[in-house]
């Protein structure tokens, strides 16, 4: 995990980062240096002999005078002001090459505190590696970078420690975001997702911090009438769970409260309605969801924001045995409705209604997160960059688009047409688990809305695409697992907490 800070002052590291972006025009080079003066001219003439184009995702890296390396990153088209999320993404691909190194200095053209908190963010979510299942190829791999200094003359004090320690969180959570993805199915259980989550919060303070951890078997799932968790996890030899972590504020009241809930399948064969082997793999980041919410909540702890939350994950692996579901088979889920299993492989669904009606149980709440990899169709909308936003509650939703535009993270506002839902009617049951094909990821939001209560603001999130790079890396985002919706559920509770 590297330390990030801000200073102005003497740079101490080996290796200097600066943007670099395209004039509109002829096209000619500027270089971006922020707060740090630079000589620019003989650079610019260096960057056209190496065919610099400035293109968002370049990275060229020189050797330097003052330092050891002198690295550009890409801006794309030169601006007065760069968006954050450009910042970001400059920073971060700059630090995803150079990892290798152990220290450098980002001096960015960021001109307001948030500019200089997304160059940060950047370049720590862009220092990842994940190597733990790599064996004689281990010490091939280049470590991240270890020291991440944000030249600003922007802010100091206070103000920069608590903004280094913003950017630290995020992208010490984010990664363990990515670490859950990325680890494989044989080491990812639902047992085993909870001891990993369980020793993270144990890692950030734990009940001194306001958070408290607990789980529930599969023995006491099957008692209580679980249902959606039970029915789903029967087919695997790792047996299902129910983690919930809660946070209370410490020393103030919280202005407000909300349950996060998060699917998490360790692993999605499809069950009886088996995926085909052609991208079956990517299977193992169905947890993403669980993943976003456990870790966000514990990054929630450790700035001290006044919301309360209620985090549930429920995890199960979908797998194919004589003890699977059935396609037919009906489920109850926690609470009572009924479920007609027509399709064992759109299972997101069932655990995450027992959930949703678990964490509304209290009924204490200002508003209900959901996030989930729940359709293929989400992917056919929106790619695999933009996720979904769904809701009861457009007051709700523009609050958390809001955040978005705080965190960069690409969501789209998508509908819960009425006239889809009756798709979902059963003959057999209260609903079926499946409907109109056509319009997918709304049909799976309508089904998950008929657990939600009348007058609770509610939010669905479906990231199936964005929660999982199977492509190259680009920007601050790795291969693998990319920690997407953590930032901005985070920046969603910060903004509710003022
Ligand atoms: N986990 C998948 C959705 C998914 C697909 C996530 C691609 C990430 C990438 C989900 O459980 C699923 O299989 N959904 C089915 C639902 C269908 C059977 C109604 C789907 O989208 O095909
Ligand atoms: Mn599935
Ligand atoms: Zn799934």
């Amino acid at each position: 995990m590297s330390t990030i800070k801000i200073s102005d002052g003497i740079i101490k590291d080996d290796v200097l980062v600066v943007g670099v972006s395209i004039k509109s025009g002829k096209g000619a080079l500027q270089i971006e240096s922020g707060d740090l003066a630079l000589d620019t001219k003989s650079l610019i003439a260096t960057l056209n002999d190496l065919g610099a184009t400035g293109k968002s995702d370049e990275v060229i890296r020189i050797p330097g005078t003052s330092t050891r390396l002198l690295v550009f990153t890409g801006l794309g088209k030169a601006q007065s002001t760069y968006k954050d999320e450009a910042l970001r993404r400059a920073a971060g691909a700059a630090a995803q090459a150079l990892a290798g190194n152990s220290s450098a200095t980002f001096a960015l053209p960021a001109m307001t505190p948030a500019a200089v908190k997304a160059v940060a963010e950047g370049a720590g979510l862009g220092s990842y590696l994940f190597d733990q299942f790599r064996g004689s190829t281990k010490s091939a791999q280049k470590s991240p970078l270890k020291t991440i200094t944000i030249y600003s003359s922007l802010i100091s004090g206070a103000d920069a420690k608590a903004l280094a320690h913003h950017a630290q969180i995020i992208s010490k959570y984010t990664n363990l975001v990515r670490d859950l993805i990325n680890t494989p199915p044989s080491h990812l259980t639902p047992a085993s997702f909870c001891s990993m989550v369980s020793d993270a919060v144990k890692d950030a303070g734990g009940s001194s911090v306001g958070l408290k951890v607990s789980v529930m078997s599969d023995t006491q799932l099957k008692s209580k009438g679980y249902g959606g968790i039970i029915g789903v996890g029967q087919g695997s030899a790792n047996p299902p769970r129910l983690l919930n972590i809660s946070y209370t504020p410490k020393g103030v009241k919280a202005s407000k409260k909300y349950a996060f809930v998060g699917k998490g399948i360790t692993f999605d064969t499809g069950g009886l309605a088996l995926k085909p082997a052609l991208g079956m793999e990517a299977m193992k980041s169905d947890m993403s969801g669980a993943a976003a919410v456990c870790a966000a909540t514990i990054a929630l702890a450790l700035l001290k924001v006044p919301v309360a939350i209620d985090a549930w994950a429920p995890l199960a692996e979908n797998m194919v045995s004589d003890n699977a579901t059935r396609p037919s088979d009906v489920i109850t889920i926690y609470g009572g409705k009924t479920i007609e299993v027509l399709n064992p492989d759109a299972e997101g669904r069932l655990v995450l209604a027992d959930a949703l009606v678990k964490a509304q149980e209290a009924g204490d709440l200002d508003g209900i997160i959901d996030v989930a990899t729940l359709t293929g169709a989400q992917v056919v909308a929106l790619g695999t960059r933009t996720s979904a936003v769904m809701t009861n509650n457009e007051d709700f939703s523009a609050d958390f688009l809001a955040a978005t535009e705080t965190s960069g993270e690409s969501f789209w506002p998508m509908p819960l047409p009425v006239e889809l839902r009756q798709s979902l009617d059963s003959p057999v049951a209260d609903m079926a688990n499946i409907g109109e094909r056509m319009g997918g990821m709304l049909v799976a939001g309508l089904f998950l809305k008929e657990f939600i209560a009348d007058d609770l603001p509610w939010l669905h999130l479906d990231i199936a695409g964005p929660a999982y790079n199977e492509s190259k890396p680009h920007g601050y985002t790795p291969v693998g697992g990319t920690g997407v919706a953590l930032r901005s559920l985070v920046e969603m509770a910060i903004a509710a907490g003022k």
